[in-house]
């Protein structure tokens, strides 16, 4: 029984490496493990941006990205879930576009 449990937590795991995203490969490097981000071992939907922010803080991502005009992290769209742009096990997005879709060249932000 516990076993096969062990079996299962293993297929998970070793199933979810065979994607690839830059954020992933990131956190893998720094040993931020399943339940960092799903507060499970044996994760089966998305995890919560409130678990991003144990470890990455609103204001401080603002700051850093503050060169960048718009700022991803600071617009009138306000403190938007980290997850509607960052995709952990897939490619991430631009959330604003969403919304611009004119293809202006300011939204073409590359995000990890
Ligand atoms: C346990 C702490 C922890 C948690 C939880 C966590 N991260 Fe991270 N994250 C890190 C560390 C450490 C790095 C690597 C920082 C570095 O190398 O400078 C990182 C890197 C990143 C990067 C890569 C930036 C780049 O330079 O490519 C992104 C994007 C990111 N995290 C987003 C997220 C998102 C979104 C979540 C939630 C789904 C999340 N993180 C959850 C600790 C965490
Ligand atoms: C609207 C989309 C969007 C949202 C929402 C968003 N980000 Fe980002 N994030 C970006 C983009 C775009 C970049 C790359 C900026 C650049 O080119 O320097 C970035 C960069 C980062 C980086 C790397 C910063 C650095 O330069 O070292 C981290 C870490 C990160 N985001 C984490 C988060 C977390 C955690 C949240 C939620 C609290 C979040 N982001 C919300 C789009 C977003
Ligand atoms: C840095 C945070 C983070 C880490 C670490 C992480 N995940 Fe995720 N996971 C997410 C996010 C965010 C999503 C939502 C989909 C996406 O972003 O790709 C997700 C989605 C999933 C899903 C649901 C996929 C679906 O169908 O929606 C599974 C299953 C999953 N992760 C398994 C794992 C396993 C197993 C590990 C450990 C090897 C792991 N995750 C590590 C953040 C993380
Ligand atoms: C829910 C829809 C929506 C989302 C999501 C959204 N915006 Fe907007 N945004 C608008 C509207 C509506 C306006 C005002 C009309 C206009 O000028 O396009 C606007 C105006 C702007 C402007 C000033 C006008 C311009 O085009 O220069 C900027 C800059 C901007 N948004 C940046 C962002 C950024 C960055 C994001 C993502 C973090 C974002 N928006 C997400 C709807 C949205």
């Amino acid at each position: 029984m516990k076993f096969s449990i062990f079996l299962a937590i293993g297929f998970l795991c070793s199933s979810s490496l065979v994607f690839g995203a830059p954020a992933q490969f990131k956190h893998q490097a720094k040993n931020v493990n399943c339940e960092a981000c799903h507060k499970t071992n044996a994760p089966v939907a998305a995890a919560k941006s409130k678990s991003c922010k144990q470890c990455h803080n609103y204001n401080e991502l603002a700051a850093k990205t503050s060169k960048l005009n718009p700022n991803p992290h600071d617009s009138h769209a306000g403190q938007l879930r980290c997850t509607l742009c960052h995709k952990e096990h897939s490619e991430s997005v631009v959330y604003c576009k969403e919304c611009h879709k004119n293809g202006d060249p300011k939204f073409n932000f590359k995000t990890p």
